[in-house]
């Protein structure tokens, strides 16, 4: 099997099999589509690599986002709740709304306690269970090895609950997010300049070189996203976002030893010059009153094209659901994801 089509299956693998109803067909729909997910905040920018542990060691905090729009879609994902209406001038907790009566959901795949989630310890200490000694946690702390700390500083809590920094999202509890308060993922952002078949650099009507990113597609909705995932207690942002890129995978990818050796080279090379892109909230539809997303995003630029850059990822016919996606305005992805991305043109001076 070509190295190419080798990657290609490691990212299936581990990104996420293809929903129904969709193929490359619905993926030239979203790129050619007209509209637009607005951008409601400006992403943060940082000059330099990023430390190990951005969690452990960032002093300023990350500006909150001022509205959310995905996190007040009408019915909550995976489930038939609908949410309470939340206008736009009823976010903020500031503005008055008596009549506010968010639906308390959480999902029994979240109240089964996996691993991955917290305790339901409202429900724990109002059945007066002292059996099982659940603790209150540690809000705003590292919490054992939970990291209960928001990228944007403290947040409050209220009737013993953390409150989402943004504001009302018409759901109260947790959803289908393991932890009370922020839910932290990393998200790697790859890229490379698009070439022709010459091998010569793409540029648009502007003159500026288009660059491409490796977009997956989620399991969940179906939805182009970046390759992200959520980082698991104990681990620092950095190891999250090499694992998720590929290092599991890898394990299960068919190639010989000697292919394997140079894939991972590749991309160790790539990801020991990543920079940091946003750190912050995620307007996500799961996000609740409650229980919020939060990430950190890091550029990892190939600029020559020669090291994971040379992969060819494509849509196979059973749509492969990873891709090499041109940079654009155009393109419709999950929750704030093309902000992300915006900030990465412009840091690139790529077309957008
Ligand atoms: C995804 C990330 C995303 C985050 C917030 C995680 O589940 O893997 O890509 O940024 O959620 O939406």
């Amino acid at each position: 099997m070509a190295l190419s089509s080798q990657i290609a299956r490691f990212f299936r693998h581990f990104a996420a099999g293809p929903p129904p109803n969709s193929g490359p067909e619905r993926v030239a729909r979203t790129l050619t589509g007209t509209s637009l997910i607005h951008s409601h905040t400006k992403v943060r920018h940082r000059s330099s690599s990023v430390p190990d542990n951005p969690v452990d060691s960032a002093t300023d905090p990350a500006p909150v986002m001022k509205q959310h729009h995905k996190a007040r879609c009408s019915v909550y994902p995976r489930s038939q709740v609908s949410r309470y209406p939340v206008p736009d001038e009823k976010v903020s907790w500031s503005v008055p709304y008596p009549e506010y009566a968010p639906v308390d959901f959480t999902s029994d795949s979240v109240l089964k306690m996996p691993p991955w989630a917290d305790v339901d310890f409202r429900v724990a200490q109002t059945n007066g269970d002292s059996s099982k000694n659940i603790e209150q946690p540690q809000w705003n702390q590292l919490d054992g090895k939970v990291n209960r700390r928001s990228h944007m500083g403290n947040y409050e809590v209220v009737d013993n609950v953390p409150r989402n920094p943004v504001g009302r999202t018409g759901v109260c509890g947790r959803g289908c997010l393991g932890r009370w308060g922020p839910n932290h993922a990393a998200d790697p952002i790859v890229t490379r300049w698009k070439r022709n078949e010459k091998g010569e650099m793409v540029v648009d009507e502007n003159h500026k070189l288009v660059a491409q990113f490796i977009a997956v597609q989620r399991r969940d909705n179906g939805q182009w996203a970046l390759p992200g995932g959520m980082v698991d207690a104990g681990e620092v942002v950095t190891m999250t976002l090499r694992r998720e890129f590929g290092e599991e995978a890898l394990n299960s990818l068919e190639a010989n030893e000697q292919e394997k050796k140079q894939i991972e080279a590749s991309i160790n090379d790539l990801f020991a010059h990543g920079q940091e892109v946003y750190r912050g909230y995620v307007d996500d539809p799961r996000n609740t009153d409650n229980a919020w997303m939060e990430t950190v995003a890091m550029n990892f630029h190939d600029s020559d094209g020669k090291g994971v850059g040379r992969f060819n990822l494509h849509a196979g016919d059973d749509a492969v659901g990873v891709q090499w996606m041109d940079l654009s305005h155009r393109l419709e992805l999950y929750a704030s994801h093309i902000d992300f991305l915006q900030t990465t043109a412009e840091k690139l001076g790529a077309s957008w």
